[in-house]
C-alpha cells in the first residue's frame, strides 16, 4: 500500500480535489490565505527582506497566492514538503502561473527542515490545515518544535498553524454506500488506536482509500489527533507565546484570556493559532 502524498497520480488528483471537493464553509477555503497574508504582514521589518516558509506546501496553491498578493514587496518565499510528487506538481504550477518565478521549493520534513535552509532566520513559518496531524509520535512533534525554535526570528518572527479539531480527524466508521458517488477517492477502512497517554484522549487514525484511477490502488495515511488546548500547552512548554488567533476564518484577534477560555471549549471548529518565540538568544 502506498503513502497517499507520495503517489504521482494522487498528487494530480489532490490539486483538483482541493479546488473542487473541500467543504468551503467548514474549512474556510476562501479566506485562509487572506488571514495568512495578514499574519505575514505583521512580520515585516522596515527596509528588510521578509523570509516566509510554507511548510507542507503541497502543490503550491498558497505560494502562488502570496506571490501575487505581495507582488511589489521585498519578500522571499520558500515551500517545503516531504513528498516529491507534490513538489513536482508545485514546480510545474509555479512555472506556468508566475512570470519570473523566484520561489524556492525544498524537499524536507517537518522534523528536520532546518537542515535544508541556508538561512536560519525566518520571519514567518506557516503550516496548513491537517499537516501537524501527520506527526504521529511525541518525538516527531518535539523535533518539529525544535526546528521552529532553530529557525524562527526570535521575538518578531511568527509561526502560524491552521489546526483542525479532533472530530475532523477521528473517523469512527467509514460510510460504505458509495453508489452515487463519482469521486475517485473512496475511504474503505479506518483503524483507530487509542494512545496510551495520561489523559487517554488521543488517537492514531489510519485511513485507507481506494483510488479509482486504473489500475485501482489502495492508498493510506496516518493522522494523530491533538486537541487545541493541548497543542497550546505544548508550545507554551517550549517557550512560545500565543499572540493571535482566528476562530471564524475572517478576523485575526489578539490572544487573551477570553480567547483562551473560548478555545478550551472549542472542539468542533478549526482555529488558526499564531505564536512567537520568546527564547533567550543571549
Ligand atoms: C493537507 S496537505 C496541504 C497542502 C497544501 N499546503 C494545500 O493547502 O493545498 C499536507 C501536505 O503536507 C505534506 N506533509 C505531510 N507530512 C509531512 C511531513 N512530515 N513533512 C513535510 N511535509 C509533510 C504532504 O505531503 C502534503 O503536501
Amino acid at each position: 500500500m502506498s503513502y497517499a502524498y507520495d503517489v504521482d497520480e494522487f498528487s494530480r488528483y489532490y490539486d483538483t480535489f482541493v479546488a473542487n471537493h473541500v467543504t468551503q464553509d467548514a474549512y474556510w477555503v476562501d479566506t485562509v490565505c487572506e488571514i495568512y497574508a495578514e499574519i505575514i504582514q505583521r512580520t515585516f521589518i522596515d527596509n528588510q527582506q521578509t523570509i516566509i516558509i510554507d511548510l507542507g506546501c503541497g502543490t503550491g496553491k498558497d505560494l502562488i497566492y502570496f506571490e501575487n498578493y505581495f507582488k511589489n514587496k521585498n519578500i522571499k518565499l520558500i515551500g517545503i514538503d516531504h513528498s516529491q510528487a507534490m513538489l513536482d506538481r508545485a514546480k510545474d504550477k509555479l512555472n506556468n502561473q508566475l512570470t519570473n518565478n523566484q520561489i524556492e521549493l525544498l524537499h524536507g520534513d517537518l522534523t528536520n527542515f532546518a537542515n535544508c535552509l541556508e538561512t536560519k532566520i525566518i520571519d514567518c513559518i506557516l503550516l496548513p490545515a491537517g499537516t501537524f496531524h501527520h506527526l504521529i509520535t511525541d518525538d516527531e512533534r518535539q523535533k518539529f518544535i525544535n526546528n521552529i525554535q532553530q529557525t524562527l526570528r526570535p521575538h518578531t518572527g511568527l509561526f502560524a498553524i491552521y489546526l483542525m479539531p479532533d472530530c475532523y480527524i477521528y473517523i469512527g466508521e467509514p460510510s460504505i454506500d458509495n453508489s452515487n458517488n463519482q469521486d475517485r477517492l473512496q475511504l474503505i477502512s479506518v483503524e483507530n488506536t487509542q494512545q496510551n497517554n495520561n489523559n487517554n484522549d488521543e488517537w492514531i487514525c489510519k485511513q485507507t482509500f481506494e483510488f479509482n484511477i486504473p489500475p485501482k490502488i489502495e492508498l493510506s495515511w496516518q493522522l494523530r489527533t491533538c486537541n487545541i488546548s493541548k497543542f497550546i500547552q505544548l508550545f507554551l512548554q517550549n517557550n512560545f507565546e500565543p499572540v493571535f488567533c482566528c476562530l471564524n476564518g475572517k478576523e485575526l484577534l489578539s490572544y487573551d484570556e477570553n480567547i483562551s477560555s473560548l478555545l478550551n471549549n472549542n472542539n468542533s471548529t478549526p482555529v488558526i493559532l499564531v505564536f512567537r518565540s520568546i527564547k533567550n538568544t543571549n
